[in-house]
């Protein structure tokens, strides 16, 4: 097998879908390389080729079928090359896609990635012949388990096995993921998430702050804690310890059990007590913030923590879904508009500095004009800085595609994305406008040349608008288009060249600080993964436009 100028097989590894995956993507390349292995950047050199993939909308898995095309034309021509499909894709698909594919060498599901070195070396001695060996899924495993510690946790190990060294490739690294809870129980219809990640498990308190605590000393400045419903988190103590004593994952509660008080002398660490306890016990931590948020079961007492932690970013993440009543029945979310409003309501009672985000479903089976109409007002009524706006695209696995026919016409589909896209540009720039004249801090990532990149977008916002303005008419002679406007003031205020620092602020919005000629004389690159103060000069509905106090 050919690995350049070292004896080293060589790995390439690209990741798809969420935040969970580029976790598990950072894990298993401390993994392999902790086995010798090397990465590259290149797909069509590389000895081993692994694709972390996301089965959550169709469009997703599309984009692995033509990575596994490309690869398969290697194999075509006679390279050695190992093709391993990682991730939720494989857990979804499972053995069928050895058939369809036959040039994929090793199926590795998200709960099973503490096998995927030994996959991964069986391929390379004995080229994949064995079917058996090839193949490491959960199946439905891990909702069969019926005690409460999760089932010999390997994966754990995975997680606790993080290289944490200062001087090691993820040095220049000052952003996080840790893992809370794996796994989610909420079965929204649909879903694919609760199949490919299996049953809801809790980390142990212990492990997640001590690992805060290394990735800190490491020179990790900001973590965002990850989980599918984190404000779900609740960990019982003294029910799920190994042999020496040490606290296990364990095996989410249930919704009657997530809400009953804890019996006397039993001790439970809710989401509320991890935030004040990494608050606590990791000082130097200079940013803590968590996604996802579900929007049931949001407590106060999450919200006075976070009211109380200065260093606790003031930014939810929350999807709404929908507007509609009706809908949010049929995907199973469990909570009905107003009570969405009334979470919302709470969030700045206590926080009036917090921003809000979310995602939004459009065209699920059933969604009328009318309901839809509902999820306008949604969006109008809160004040989110963003929502990620989606298509519903049936998956193969979840309810929704049993109980209900596709019937919104992927035409109507896209007018109602289309729509929403306007109108939360609207939102989006009046929650931008509220920052303006105001001083914050942001948590600086990349320097950029200013003009290019940002002129590149605002064109093609434009020209997206007037594109869709042109074709559908269906826009043009809906009520919300009188109120949209042309969304993008580029040439407001800024300067028009020069270099940019680009970051973020706590509440996660986007900030482009606008250098003097004086300052961009200054060490620029020692400026990336410092939190500095800013006043904000202007903003679009994307970003804002800052200068350094
Ligand atoms: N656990 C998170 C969401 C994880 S999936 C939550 O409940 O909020 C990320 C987003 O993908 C979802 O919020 C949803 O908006 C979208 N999504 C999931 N399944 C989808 C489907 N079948 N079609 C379209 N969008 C989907
Ligand atoms: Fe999917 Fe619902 Fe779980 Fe989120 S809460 S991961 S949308 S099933
Ligand atoms: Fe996709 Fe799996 Fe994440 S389906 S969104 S990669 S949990």
């Amino acid at each position: 097998m050919s690995s350049g100028t070292t004896d080293a097989p060589t790995v390439y590894l690209e990741t798809f879908g969420c935040q969970m995956n580029e976790l598990d993507s950072e894990l298993v390349r401390g993994h392999l390389r902790s086995l010798g292995y090397r990465f590259v950047d290149d797909f069509t050199t590389a000895d081993v080729v692994l694709y972390n993939t996301c089965s959550v909308r169709e469009q997703a898995e599309n984009k692995a079928y033509t990575r596994l095309g490309l690869v398969g034309l290697r194999k075509k021509a006679g390279q050695e090359v190992i093709l391993g499909v990682l991730g939720c894709m494989a857990e979804r698909d499972g053995a069928d896609m050895l058939k369809r594919f036959p040039q994929v060498d090793l199926l590795c599901g998200p709960g099973e990635l503490d096998r995927l070195p030994a996959l991964i070396d069986n391929a390379r001695r004995t080229g994949g012949a064995q079917r058996a060996e090839r193949l490491a899924l959960a199946g439905d495993k891990s909702r069969r388990s019926s005690t409460l510690a999760a089932a010999a946790d390997n994966l754990e190990l995975l997680d606790l096995s993080r290289a944490f060294d200062p001087t090691g490739p993820d040095a220049h690294r000052k952003s996080a993921y840790v893992r809370i809870t794996r796994g989610c129980n909420k079965f929204c219809t649909y879903c694919v998430v609760p199949n490919t990640r299996g049953a809801e498990v809790h980390r142990p308190p212990g492990s997640i702050v001590d690992e805060c605590r290394r990735l800190v000393d490491a020179g990790v400045v900001e973590i965002t804690l990850l989980g599918q419903t984190v404000n779900h988190y609740r960990y019982t103590h003294g029910l799920a310890v190994d042999d020496a004593g040490r606290e296990q994952p364990q095996v989410g509660p249930g919704l009657a059990g997530f809400r009953a008080a804890p019996a006397e002398g039993v001790n439970v660490t809710s989401f509320a007590r991890l935030l004040e306890r990494i608050h606590e016990e990791v000082p130097s931590l200079q940013r803590l913030r968590f996604v996802t948020s579900y929007p049931r079961d949001f407590g106060d007492d999450i919200l006075e923590v976070m009211a109380a932690c200065p260093r606790i970013c003031r930014y939810i993440h929350a999807p709404a879904q929908s507007g509609s009543n009706r809908i949010l029945k049929a995907m199973n979310r469990g909570y009905t508009r107003e009570e969405y409003l009334a979470f919302v309501d709470r969030v700045f009672k206590k926080l009036p500095d917090c921003t809000i985000a979310g995602d939004i479903i459009v065209g699920f089976p059933t969604e009328t004009d009318a309901e839809f109409e509902e999820t306008v007002s949604l969006l109008r009524a809160v004040p989110f800085k963003n929502n990620y706006i989606f298509k519903y695209s049936p998956r193969p696995g979840t309810v929704a595609i049993d109980r209900f026919k596709d019937d919104v016409p992927n035409e109507v589909k896209k007018l109602r994305n289309n729509l929403l896209l306007n109108v939360q540009s609207e939102v989006s720039r009046a929650a931008h406008e509220q920052w303006v004249g105001k001083r914050v801090s942001v948590l600086v990532e990349e320097l950029r040349d200013h003009g290019a990149r940002e002129e590149r977008a605002a064109e093609a916002t434009e020209r997206s608008l007037e594109n869709a303005r042109a074709k559908n008419s269906a826009i043009l002679t809906h009520p919300e288009s009188k109120k949209i406007q042309l969304l993008w003031d580029r040439r407001q205020g800024s300067p028009r060249t020069g270099v940019q620092a680009v970051g973020r602020t706590a509440g996660d919005l986007v900030t482009a600080i606008n250098l003097t000629a004086e300052q961009a004389k200054l060490d620029l690159q020692g400026l990336i993964g410092t939190v500095v103060e800013v006043e904000i000069t202007n903003c679009s509905p994307m970003l804002l436009q800052a200068q350094l106090k």
